[in-house]
């Protein structure tokens, strides 16, 4: 499997754990408010962390690219500015709203990064510089 897409299993693996978390912790308390910050730790963190692994276990070429770990640190580290913010947000503490502002801004950028990879090309050139075409 590339780097890339084990960096983004591991995270997203994590943030499944915490989701889960706050997930049991909500049904077992029985107060729900804080259900915004579990549905994205879950939604954002887990199934579009893994998503984003999945599509670069499938298209090597792309996963070797600079891009691709730039496009895996600007939407982690995205992540872990927005989703802790707004879980203690949820927990009555407003102050940390520019901290889910930054991150989520960091998370959609991440996105238009995710979709130049999706859309530029293939590169026809393998890692030893021969056509792959010619092989
Ligand atoms: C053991 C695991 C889990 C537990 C105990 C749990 C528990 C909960 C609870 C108590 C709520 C609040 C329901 C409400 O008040 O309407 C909720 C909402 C939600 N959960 Fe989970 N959850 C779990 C796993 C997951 C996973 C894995 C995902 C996604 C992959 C997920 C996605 C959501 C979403 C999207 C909502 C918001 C639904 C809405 O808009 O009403 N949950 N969950
Ligand atoms: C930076 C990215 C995102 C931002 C800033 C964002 C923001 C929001 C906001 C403001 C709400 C309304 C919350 C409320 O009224 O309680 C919401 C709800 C929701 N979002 Fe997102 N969202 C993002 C990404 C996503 C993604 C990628 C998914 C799915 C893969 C998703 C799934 C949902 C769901 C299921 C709800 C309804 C449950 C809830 O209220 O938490 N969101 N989102």
């Amino acid at each position: 499997m590339p780097k890339v897409s084990e960096l983004f299993f591991k995270t997203a693996i994590v943030f499944l754990i915490l989701g889960i978390a706050a997930g049991l912790q909500m049904a077992i308390s029985e107060d729900h408010s804080a259900f915004p910050a579990h549905a994205h730790i879950n939604l954002l963190g887990w199934v579009t962390s893994a998503i984003f692994g999945g599509y670069y276990a499938l298209n090597p070429q792309k996963a070797a690219r600079r891009i691709a770990t730039i496009h895996y640190w600007l939407y982690t580290v995205g992540l872990v500015l927005m989703l802790p913010a707004l879980y203690f947000m949820m927990h009555g503490h407003p102050a940390l709203e520019p901290f889910a502002i930054v991150g989520s801004l960091i998370v959609a950028v991440a996105v238009l990064v995710f979709a130049f990879v999706v859309f530029s090309p293939e590169t026809t050139r393998s890692v030893s510089g021969v056509p792959s075409a010619a092989r």
